[in-house]
C-alpha cells in the first residue's frame, strides 16, 4: 500500500512558499495514480497549539486552506480532505504517544526550537505546543501513512514521528507503519524566500504572494521584489545570487533554457530588471489564472466546500478508528473485545 498523508495549519491563506513547496508536488503525486489513498489534514487542532485565544481565526481558515486546496487542483475523488480536531482518535493515539518522549527530546526539535523563539515562548511554552510534534506522529500514523509530502522545515517532525513508531513497534509488536519524508526535487523549492529577499516567504514577514492574490496585487508585488541593490544602470553587470526574481524564475519557469539566457544576459549587463520582472509575472500569472478561476467555481458555494469537509471528515475517522483500535489490542487495553 502506497499511502500519502500531509496537511497545514489553518492560520491564513496558503500562499506560492507553499505552493511550490508542497501543494504543486501533491497535486502531481495525487494525479500520478501511483498512489492508493491520499489523505490531506487541515490541522487546526494543531493550529490552536499557539492560537488557543484566537478560535474565531482558526475557523475562518479552515475555509481559506480549504478553497486554496480545490483550487491548485486536488480533487475530492481522488485525496480525502478532513478536519484533524473532528478525528478523536488522533488525541488518543496522541496520549499514548507521549508516554515515549521525553521533554528534552521535545525540546531539542528544531523547528519547535525555532517557532519558540520567534514567538517569544521562551518564558512560557504552552505544553500543548511543545508536544504538537507527537499530535503530529499521530496524524500520520493514524492512516498507515508511508509517504509525507511537506516542506524542509518539517523534517524534524518526521525523525521524531519515525522515532515514535519505532518505539512503539519495539514495545507493541509490527504495529505502526514507519513514515518517509516526501521533499520537492527542485532545491529552491524547498525554502521560497519572500518577495524582501529574507530567507523564508512567511505570513508573520509579510513578504507572501497569496495564491488568492489578483492580477493587481500580484503585479504590485513583483514591481516591489529585491533584485540586486548594485545593479543600478541597465548596462552595470547584475548579480543573481540571492535576486528573488530569478530564484522564483527557478521555482516556477518551466522554460529552463530562457532563464538560464536571461541570467547570463544580466550578470553580463544590459538587461534590466523591469524586463525580468515583466517576464517572471507572466510566468506567475500562467500559474495563477487557472487557480483563480477555479477558486471562483468554489468560492460562490461554500455549502459544497463544506460537504466535501465533512464527507472526507467521515472517511478519515474510519480509517483513523481502525488503526486506534489496533494499536490498543497491541497494547493489550482492549478490554471488552
Ligand atoms: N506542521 C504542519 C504545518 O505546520 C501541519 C501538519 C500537522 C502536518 N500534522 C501534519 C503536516 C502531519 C504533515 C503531516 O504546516
Amino acid at each position: 500500500m502506497k499511502t500519502i498523508l500531509t496537511g497545514d495549519r489553518p492560520t491564513g491563506k496558503l500562499h506560492l512558499g507553499h505552493f511550490v513547496g508542497s501543494l504543486r508536488e501533491r497535486v502531481k503525486l495525487q494525479n500520478s495514480g501511483e498512489y492508493d489513498k491520499i489523505f490531506i489534514m487541515i490541522a487546526d487542532a494543531q493550529a490552536l497549539t499557539d492560537h488557543a485565544d484566537n478560535p474565531a481565526a482558526v475557523r475562518e481558515n479552515i475555509l481559506n486552506v480549504a478553497l486554496d486546496y480545490l483550487s491548485v487542483g486536488l480533487n475530492p475523488e481522488k485525496s480525502t480532505i478532513f478536519i484533524q480536531s473532528q478525528i478523536p482518535a488522533l488525541f488518543e493515539l496522541t496520549a499514548y504517544y507521549l508516554n515515549l518522549v521525553t521533554v528534552s527530546r521535545l525540546e531539542r526539535n528544531p523547528t519547535v526550537k525555532n517557532e519558540i523563539a520567534q514567538k517569544n515562548f521562551e518564558t512560557s511554552i504552552p505544553a500543548g505546543f511543545l508536544c504538537y510534534p507527537v499530535s503530529q506522529a499521530a496524524d500520520i500514523t493514524a492512516f498507515d501513512a508511508n509517504i509525507v509530502p511537506v516542506g524542509e522545515d518539517q523534517a524534524p517532525m518526521l525523525e521524531q514521528a519515525r522515532e515514535i513508531v519505532r518505539k512503539m513497534n519495539e514495545l507493541y509488536g509490527e504495529v505502526l507503519v514507519e513514515p518517509n519524508i516526501f521533499l520537492s526535487s527542485n532545491e529552491t523549492c524547498r525554502r521560497l524566500p519572500g518577495i524582501d529577499g529574507k530567507a523564508k516567504m512567511s505570513k508573520t514577514l509579510g513578504n507572501c504572494i497569496y495564491l488568492s492574490d489578483d492580477s493587481k496585487t500580484v503585479a504590485a508585488k513583483v514591481k516591489e521584489m529585491y533584485t540586486d541593490p548594485l545593479h543600478i544602470k541597465v548596462s552595470d553587470p547584475g548579480h543573481i545570487e540571492g535576486n528573488v526574481v530569478f530564484t522564483y524564475l527557478d521555482a516556477f519557469c518551466e522554460d529552463k533554457k530562457t532563464v538560464a539566457e536571461m541570467k547570463e544576459h544580466y550578470q553580463r549587463g544590459g538587461l534590466g530588471d523591469v524586463k525580468v520582472k515583466k517576464f517572471l509575472l507572466e510566468v506567475l500569472e500562467e500559474i495563477l489564472t487557472p487557480i483563480r478561476q477555479r477558486r471562483a467555481d468554489f468560492e460562490n458555494n461554500s455549502a459544497e466546500v463544506m460537504k466535501i469537509l465533512k464527507t472526507g471528515t467521515e472517511i478519515a475517522n474510519e480509517k483513523a478508528n481502525e488503526v486506534l483500535q489496533r494499536v490498543k489490542r497491541a497494547m493489550k487495553i482492549n478490554y471488552f473485545e
